[in-house]
């Protein structure tokens, strides 16, 4: 791997991140009474999104669809079997328990996107079906078609999902 290509991998990674964090820090300016700089953290965090998809296309990153939905799965996969059980068990050593829960959540929830990305993927080349996911707006799991009554992993009402089309 070249030194760019580590590079290019630093600045997706430094700016998709700034991307989700102008976003949490425009509801906090919301919340605060602060529409303008609210605004002015969704404009930048947009323009962050712009650069990190730049540097992801020039690092080859984006392919078939088949190949993407493989890429995702592996990635689900990981984070659920690997990565948050030994964060969890890191987070239980040093006594974090907000830690624990919010590594708890993201790992029960990957193993439904892996499942959904697995049936996207066993699709690709049949008929397509179309229909609309709802998404947790506390856990992040998803759900085909409708809202369910109550989140299966968190209990957030279902009318609180967004709808995904
Ligand atoms: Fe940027
Ligand atoms: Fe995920
Ligand atoms: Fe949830």
């Amino acid at each position: 791997m070249t030194k760019t290509t580590d590079n290019l991998k630093a600045a997706f990674a430094g700016e998709s991140q700034a991307n989700r964090r102008y976003l949490a820090f425009a509801k906090k300016a919301d919340e605060d009474g602060y529409p303008q700089v609210a605004r002015l953290f969704r404009a930048a965090a947009a323009g962050e999104t712009v650069h990190a998809l730049a540097h992801l296309r020039v690092l080859g990153e984006v392919k078939s669809t088949a190949e993407n939905l493989q890429a995702a799965i592996g990635g689900e996969n990981y984070e659920h079997t690997t990565m948050y059980p030994d964060f969890i068990k890191e987070a239980e050593t040093e006594s974090n328990k907000q830690a624990v829960q919010t590594f708890d959540r993201a790992m029960d929830v990957e193993i439904i996107h892996e499942k959904l990305y697995q049936e996207a993927l066993d699709s690709i080349g049949k008929k397509q079906e179309e229909f609309d996911y709802y998404v947790c707006p506390v856990c992040g799991y998803l759900h085909a078609r409708s809202a369910p009554e109550r989140c299966p992993v968190c209990h957030t009402p279902g009318a609180r999902f967004e709808k995904v089309s």
